[in-house]
């Protein structure tokens, strides 16, 4: 068999491989030095890509940064419209915009009564799956506008008007889940030594 080693073909600095397969041989081909620089270029942004996003959480990963524009956008949609139901309460839940200012409404309004953690003192637990009015976000809407006033809870949407009382709620389902399992219980009862309602003060002293 002969090989094809045809001196015009044959670059200096290209060896031909030892190894003949039906007859055709290989050239030991050299990479380019673009297409070996690229090669590095991209292990070299992997690395930082890597770092940057994943293993030191620098920046936010593209993927949560865009889901993060969507409920931004989706946020200022429902404002625009005016709707508030369910199901923007829901998207205004993963608005962080929305939850920072609701977090400061919610700490100087609320949290005197159930706590700042939401975890329930004079008025009920937020945060777990035990609601008295319902475990919709709408339902909670309507608690918070209208109060239950025999039970010490103030009618809120006159103080603070529909935006705010949304944010609240936003801020609130922020702690759970469209479809979790929830439970409707009859009442809240405080934690010992809590009283549900102010205390009667004392008759002035003579
Ligand atoms: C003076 C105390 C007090 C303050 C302040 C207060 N609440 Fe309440 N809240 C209560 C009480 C008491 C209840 C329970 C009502 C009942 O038993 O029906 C309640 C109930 C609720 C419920 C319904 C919970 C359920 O299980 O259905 C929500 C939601 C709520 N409050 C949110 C808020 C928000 C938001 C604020 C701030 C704007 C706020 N509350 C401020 C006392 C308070």
């Amino acid at each position: 068999m002969t090989t094809m080693t045809d001196p015009a073909d044959t670059p200096h600095d290209d060896t031909l491989r030892p190894h003949v397969f039906d007859g055709i041989q290989e050239y030991d081909k050299r990479l380019p030095r673009w297409w070996l620089l690229t090669l590095y270029g991209s292990i070299v942004f992997a690395v930082g890509y890597w770092a940057y996003y994943h293993a030191y959480s620098i920046g936010t990963p593209p993927a949560q940064a865009l889901e993060k524009e969507m409920a931004e956008n989706a946020a200022i949609a429902a404002k625009k419209s005016g709707v508030i139901d369910d199901k923007t309460l829901w998207k205004m839940s993963h608005d962080t915009k929305v939850l920072s200012a609701a977090k400061v409404t919610f700490e100087t309004t609320c949290a005197v009564c159930h706590k700042p953690d939401m975890t329930g003192l004079i008025g009920p637990n937020l945060v777990d799956q035990e609601w008295i009015h319902g475990g919709n976000p709408m339902d909670s809407f309507k608690t918070i506008n209208e109060g239950v006033l025999v039970k010490g809870m103030p009618a809120w949407g006159p103080m603070l008007g529909r935006q705010k009382v949304a944010e609240l709620v936003a801020y609130i389902f922020a702690h759970h889940h469209p479809g979790e399992e929830v439970k409707i219980v009859p009442g809240w009862t405080p934690p010992p030594g809590v009283m549900p309602v102010a205390p009667p003060s004392p008759p002035p002293a003579k």
